[in-house]
């Protein structure tokens, strides 16, 4: 197994545990950090709405929680078919603990579509731009 492969049966193991009675869209994600651990994570509804979290970012919070701050790569599993991309505040999110790395869209009949945090977040905002300020 591949550890892409991993990272994609983690995040569909992950979207198992969606709470997500509003929109019924069940949504995992699985992301490996710098040191080789992987962290899960399933998007989490409420009754007020907007506060809903994504999967990704649980997964994100999860792994900064732990203590892990280097993001290398990124797998999100949907039902979408072709498998959906993470909306723009993960990818934003994504971008603050990772430089460019690969993503890979999955969805339970298992359709793939690789790509990147490059590719989906050009000219993303970054710390360094607060640093370059004239
Ligand atoms: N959702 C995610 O978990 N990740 C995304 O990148 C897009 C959307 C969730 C949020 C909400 O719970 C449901 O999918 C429908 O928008």
């Amino acid at each position: 197994m591949t550890s892409a492969d991993e990272l994609v049966r983690a995040a569909l193991e992950a979207r198992k545990a969606s709470y997500s009675p509003y929109s019924l869209y069940a949504v995992g994600a699985a992301l490996r950090t710098a040191d080789g651990r992987v962290f899960t994570g399933c998007n989490v509804e409420n009754a007020s709405y907007g506060l809903s979290v994504c999967a990704e970012r649980t997964a994100i919070l999860t792994a900064v929680a732990a203590g892990a701050r280097e993001i290398v790569a990124i797998a999100v599993a949907t039902e979408t078919s072709p498998p959906a991309a993470p909306c723009g505040l993960c990818r934003q999110m994504l971008a603050e603990f990772a430089s460019d790395m690969p993503i890979v869209l999955v969805n339970e009949r298992g359709e793939r579509r690789e790509t990147s945090l490059a590719q989906l977040l050009p000219m993303g905002f970054r710390a360094k731009d607060l640093l370059e300020r004239k």
